[in-house]
C-alpha cells in the first residue's frame, strides 16, 4: 500500500481563508476587528521567526497584530504588568507568550496570568481542566490542528485504537483528551514504555510528538493506518548540508500506512492556522457571538 498524503500546506490554507471570511463577518456585521497579542522575552533566533510567521498571517486574515518584544532580563513582575495589561484591553482577544522563556522566568505563573478566555494556546490550567471534563475550552493550536486533519480525512474517529507517543503539555496530552472526546481508545506511549514497537501495532492512528528524528519505522505501522508526524527535526545529510525530518521515518511508513502528514508540509502549517482559528473564536466569544463551525473541537 502506498499512504495517501494528507497536505498540511493546503489544509492550512483552506483554515486560514475560513478565518478570514468570519474575520470580514465580524468587521463588517458587528464593528469588530479580532486582535491578537504575541509577546516574545529575549532573542531565541527560532522563537523570532515563530513570532514574525504568526504576525504576518495574523494581518493576513484581517485581524490586528500586536507584537511586544521585552530583553531577555525583563523581571517577571513587569512581564506579568503587560500581561494584566493585554487581559485588561478590549481589542486584544487572544494572547500568546512564546516559549521556551527565560529561565528566570516561572513558566507556569506566566501563563497562568493570562485571561483564560484570551488563552489562544489553550495552556491555561482553567483550560486544560475544562478540555480534559470535555468542557468548552481554549484548544491548544497543534492538537487542534491534528484533529481537524484527521476527521477531514476519517469523518468519524468514533472507535478507532488510537496511540499518541510523547507526553507533554502543548501536545501529547492534549491530543490524547481530543482523541477521547471524538470516542478513540486511546494509549499515551513515551520514554518507558515496554514494547512501543508492539503498542504502536495496535493502533488505527499514530501521532508521533517525541521530537526523535525518524525514531519510528514503517515495521511499527499497522497496514493502513493514519500516522500524524508532529515532529521537526534538522538532521545532517551525508554528503553535507541539513534536512527536516519527523519522528516517523517517512518513506517506510509511508509504504504501509492509508494515510500520512510528510515533514515539512503536515503538521507544521497547521499550528498557526489553529492559532488565527482561535483568535477568531475568542473574538465571537468576547461578544457572545455564534462561533465559527469546524474551526474549534
Ligand atoms: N513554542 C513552541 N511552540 C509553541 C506554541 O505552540 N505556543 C507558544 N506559546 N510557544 C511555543
Amino acid at each position: 500500500m502506498t499512504a495517501t498524503v494528507i497536505d498540511g500546506k493546503a489544509f492550512a490554507a483552506l483554515v486560514r481563508e475560513k478565518v478570514a471570511g468570519h474575520v470580514a463577518r465580524l468587521k463588517d456585521e458587528h464593528g469588530i476587528t479580532p486582535g491578537l497579542a504575541v509577546v516574545l522575552v529575549g532573542e531565541d533566533p527560532a522563537s523570532q521567526v515563530y513570532v514574525r510567521s504568526k504576525g504576518k498571517q495574523t494581518v493576513e486574515v484581517g485581524m490586528n497584530s500586536y507584537e511586544h518584544k521585552l530583553d531577555a532580563d525583563t523581571s517577571e513582575a513587569d512581564l506579568l504588568a503587560l500581561i494584566d495589561q493585554l487581559n485588561k484591553d478590549p481589542a486584544v482577544h487572544g494572547i500568546l507568550v512564546q516559549l521556551p522563556l527565560p529561565k528566570h522566568l516561572d513558566e507556569d505563573l506566566v501563563i497562568n496570568s493570562i485571561d483564560p478566555a484570551k488563552d489562544v494556546d489553550g495552556f491555561h490550567i482553567s483550560n486544560v481542566g475544562l478540555l480534559g471534563t470535555g468542557q468548552k475550552s481554549m484548544v491548544p493550536c497543534t492538537p487542534l490542528g491534528c484533529l481537524m486533519m484527521l476527521r477531514d480525512h476519517h469523518g468519524s474517529l468514533s472507535g478507532m485504537d488510537a496511540v499518541v507517543i510523547g507526553r507533554s503539555n502543548i501536545v501529547g496530552k492534549p491530543m490524547a483528551q481530543l482523541l477521547l472526546g471524538d470516542s478513540c481508545t486511546v494509549t499515551i506511549a513515551h520514554s518507558r514504555t515496554k514494547d512501543l514497537a508492539e503498542v504502536v501495532r495496535r493502533a488505527d492512528i499514530v501521532v508521533a510528538a517525541v521530537g526523535r528524528p525518524e525514531m519510528v519505522p514503517g515495521d511499527w505501522i499497522k497496514p493502513g493506518a493514519t500516522v500524524i508526524d508532529v515532529g521537526i527535526n534538522r538532521i545532517d545529510k551525508p554528503e553535507g548540508g541539513t534536512r527536516l525530518v519527523g519522528d516517523c521515518h517517512y518513506d517506510s511508513c509511508a509504504a504501509v500506512a492509508g494515510a500520512i502528514t510528510p515533514v515539512p508540509g503536515g503538521v507544521g502549517p497547521m499550528t498557526i492556522a489553529c492559532l488565527l482559528a482561535n483568535t477568531v473564536t475568542a473574538a465571537c466569544r468576547a461578544n457572545s457571538l455564534t462561533e465559527p463551525e469546524g474551526l474549534t473541537a
